[in-house]
């Protein structure tokens, strides 16, 4: 009977699927057992698929036009109106030379003038386009021959024996690491380890089912967060910048790597949705409450995004804003001064010191959503109980590195 049967069964059913079915002569647990592989399968190419797009892409010069008319059509398009054009022009100019009184009565040259123009503005757009692709695969070149020295991306040769270089299958430790080595280098506006490690507790401690964030940069903030997140909870990371959302999903993708997070349900990467857009626009599209919002934007539009969320915020809900300190003075001062002023509003500051820097304070402004005005109970009359902080402007900023620098000297 089993090796009848076996061929009939996918491949990697047999064994597990089959034999059972010998023993225990049940048809259920057959169809369970091949269905159990069927669903392995599907998931290892799922795998492979995705693999195979984050494999290098030195083919695909992509740009954020391309996501609109990608770049064969353009590039046909273009070539098909200057063929015409030279088409055109060949047969004006063989009028003209045959009958030029009478191909010149009839418009002719002007005809010729006007397809003259086409040719030459539609030649120059193909070559323009066509060269700034190549100067794209000449830039890409050097960011994968830097990511292969800093270790990001492996070399290998494919079936056809070219040299490619694909991410390294890395996990969401070796990713964090990566970028605090490169935000310390670059000093890179992420929201940094000491600030990160407040983020995460505040996270742990409030079990949000949804978070939103505001500003993914590439992606470090959002990992820490996820990293905290109960089992089934979502982050929406929102950034305006696209090619910000690319490198976050790419550090994401490679975070949700390593055998740990194989073994996991969720790994960090499925936990985690980022979108292309400015908050204050896409904020309102969400549904459902927000349960924790961290504000990590432009500092200027603080209260732009918060007043964006307000109407989606659960009562409860816990909203963080970076670098409540350093621009307490300046960009975040109308944002603060609502959130410490409003009934709305409890709210607190939560000191630490500016990424990368241990001499300049700075800080989380953690303010805790009372609820819509009709909902609340009246404890929200109280004084809020915030701590005033030696805030630093700009300025103050600029200063402080000035006498560590003279201190250094
Ligand atoms: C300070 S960085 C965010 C750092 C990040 N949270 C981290 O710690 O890794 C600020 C980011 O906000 C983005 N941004 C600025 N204005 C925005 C807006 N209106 N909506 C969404 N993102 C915005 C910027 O493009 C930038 O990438």
């Amino acid at each position: 009977c089993l090796r009848v049967c076996r061929p009939h069964l996918p491949r990697g059913s047999h064994r597990c699927g089959y034999r059972r079915t010998y023993f225990k002569s049940g048809l259920k647990k057959r169809a369970m057992f091949t269905v159990a592989a069927e669903q392995r399968r599907k998931a290892q190419k799922e795998r492979t698929d995705e693999q195979r797009k984050m494999e290098d892409e030195l083919k695909d010069p992509r740009t954020p036009f391309e996501y609109l008319l990608p770049r064969p059509l353009r590039l046909t398009v273009l070539g098909a109106s200057a063929a015409s054009c030279l088409i055109a022009c060949l047969i004006g100019a063989a009028h003209l030379a045959s009958e030029p009184s009478l191909a010149k009565a009839d418009g002719g040259l002007q005809t010729l003038g006007v397809n003259l123009v086409g040719l030459l503005l539609f030649s120059g757009l193909f070559a323009a386009d066509s060269s700034s692709a190549e100067r794209r695969i000449e830039k890409r070149k050097r960011i994968r021959e830097a990511q292969i020295e800093f270790g990001d991306r492996e070399v290998y040769v494919n079936e056809s024996g070219e040299k490619m270089s694909k991410l390294k299958e890395v996990d969401d430790d070796w990713i964090l690491r990566r970028l605090e080595r490169w935000g310390r280098r670059d000093q890179l506006p992420l929201v940094g380890p000491r600030k990160g490690a407040i983020l995460q507790d505040l996270v742990r401690e409030a079990r949000p089912k949804t978070v939103v964030e505001v500003g993914s940069f590439i992606g470090y903030s959002a990992i820490l967060i996820a990293r905290a997140l109960p089992p089934g909870s979502r982050l929406v990371s929102m950034e305006s910048d696209l090619k910000f959302v690319l490198a976050s999903k790419r550090f994401l993708w490679q975070a949700s790597q390593g055998e740990a997070n194989k073994a996991r349900e969720e790994p960090i990467g499925k936990k985690v949705d980022v979108q292309w857009g400015r908050a204050q626009d896409r904020i309102p599209r969400l549904d459902g409450p927000i349960d924790f919002l961290f504000i990590d934007g432009r500092p200027r539009e603080y209260l732009e995004y918060l007043k964006a969320a307000e109407p989606l915020l659960s009562p409860g809900a816990v909203v963080v804003a970076d670098n409540a300190g350093v621009f307490a003075d300046g960009g975040l001062k109308p944002y603060l001064e609502y959130v410490r002023t409003s009934p709305l509003y409890r709210t607190r500051f939560v000191e630490s010191t500016f990424e990368w820097r241990d001499d300049i304070p700075d800080g989380l402004e953690v303010s805790e959503f009372l609820g819509a005005p009709g909902a609340q109970s009246g404890s929200s009359s109280a004084a809020p109980p915030y701590r005033q902080q030696t805030s630093c402007s700009h300025r103050a900023v600029a200063s402080a590195r000035t006498r560590a620098r003279r201190r250094k000297k």
